[in-house]
């Protein structure tokens, strides 16, 4: 019956580990997928997540289903980890959310509300470059992808005046995805003061937002200056949707852990709001796993655990932000006549070189260096040890 199925491509960024796997060279090194690492390369099992699921073991639940929209005390503390404890929006119980299967399930869930209920265009405008799945998350859910220009190459920087120059000539009531902090692939945010004026330009418009915040506090190690965004849009009169991942900063990747929620005007369309929701979630998977979301709840829930918690992710984005030092280094002294300032003044996990796809593909062949064809490279995945290797690698394709 399949004989007409064509063979499609691997994936842009889970084919990178397949690739490297197959790889037998024992000094290779794995920049693919954006998943962290402790400074030996291992996987990083946060103490407060191993603390918080002996919690959830000892506490002898049951395995009964989630509610369509998930485990309601994880659904309410990823609320209050995004919106923040001001929030008028929260307080005023006008925020729908829903726990979701980690980021991508919250931008599906998304997608497909936009593409239900949206009064306008169906059509996402995502910045140039994005997050090598967006297109496919939104298309499959019936929206139209367009972009806006976000990357200057030139300058390895935020191509701030074409950003704001393209939200302004899009058609009135456009939805705009944003990336709510450490923007993947590029690290490069724009300022609080660029966010003001991007803000402004999507209310000009009478755009709707959708931000995207996979990554709330690895930017600044601060869950709360990583919130910005979305917190001044709110302020500002927006009424965002949001797809919350806990993948990258509570490390529970495999767990699936997330959430989307909507910013509505009213409890009272808050419900109507809800209830299609679960309209929505219902025929697509039921209701969501359990397990990660109860560690999530945990430690958001319990005080002590969640300061730890909040220290374990500082953690993280301190090693991150000392292997970007590292890697210049090391490529100035190896002697490489290129700037290398973006290294360091990008943010989040991922580092966007400036490489070519040639220059990447022969840091795989040659030097068994695994990352995306764009250039990007997760710095989690570098360590003290393997820095000095990875340096010369790229030093001899790119000089
Ligand atoms: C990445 O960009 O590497 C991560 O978001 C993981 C993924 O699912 O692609």
């Amino acid at each position: 019956a399949w004989s007409q199925v064509a063979q499609g491509p691997p994936d842009a960024i889970l084919g990178i580990t397949e690739a490297f796997k197959k790889d037998s060279n024992p000094k290779k090194i794995n920049l693919g997928v954006g998943a962290y690492r402790d400074d030996k390369g291992k996987p990083y099992v946060l103490p407060s997540v191993k603390e918080a699921e002996q919690k959830v073991v000892q506490a002898n639940l049951d395995k009964e289903y989630a509610g369509i929209t998930g485990v309601p005390d994880f659904a309410k503390a990823a609320a209050l980890l995004a919106y923040g404890p001001d929030s008028a929006a929260l307080k005023e119980g006008r925020i729908a959310i829903t726990q979701s299967i980690s980021g991508t399930g919250a931008l599906r869930i998304g997608g497909a509300f936009l593409q239900r209920h949206y009064p306008g265009a169906k059509t996402i405008y995502i910045p140039t470059p994005s997050w090598a799945n967006h297109k496919a998350v939104f298309s499959d859910s019936g929206l139209e992808i367009k972009q806006y220009r976000y990357y200057n190459k030139d300058t390895i920087g935020l191509d701030f005046d074409g950003m704001v120059a393209d939200i302004k000539a899009m058609p009135k009531g456009s939805i705009i995805l944003l990336h709510a902090c450490a923007h993947n692939p590029t690290g490069v945010d724009p300022t609080e003061e660029q966010w003001r004026a991007i803000s402004d330009a999507v209310k000009q418009g009478d755009h709707f937002p959708f931000f995207d915040m996979a990554y709330q506090g690895f930017a600044s190690g601060d869950t709360n200056k990583d919130a910005f965004a979305l917190r001044y849009f709110i302020e500002q009169g927006h009424y965002p949707v949001l797809a919350q991942s806990f993948a990258k900063n509570m490390g529970l990747y495999g767990e699936r852990v997330g959430a989307f929620s909507i910013v509505t005007a009213s409890p009272e369309e808050k419900a109507r709001v809800d209830s299609q929701i679960k309209i929505l979630v219902r025929p697509l998977y039921s209701n969501p796993p359990v397990h990660g979301a109860r560690i999530a709840s945990t430690i958001l829930n319990d005080s002590a655990l969640n300061k730890q918690w909040l220290g374990e992710v500082k953690g993280m984005a301190d090693r991150i932000i000392k292997m970007r030092a590292l890697l210049k280094e090391n490529l100035e002294k190896l002697g490489s006549k290129h700037n290398w300032d973006h290294i360091t003044s990008q943010i989040g996990m991922f580092a966007y070189t400036g490489l070519t796809p040639e220059q990447m593909t022969k840091l795989a062949e040659e030097h068994s260096v695994y990352a995306t064809k764009d250039g990007r490279i997760s710095v989690a995945g570098i360590t003290s040890e393997n820095v000095g290797r990875l340096a010369e690698a790229i030093y001899k394709v790119k000089g």
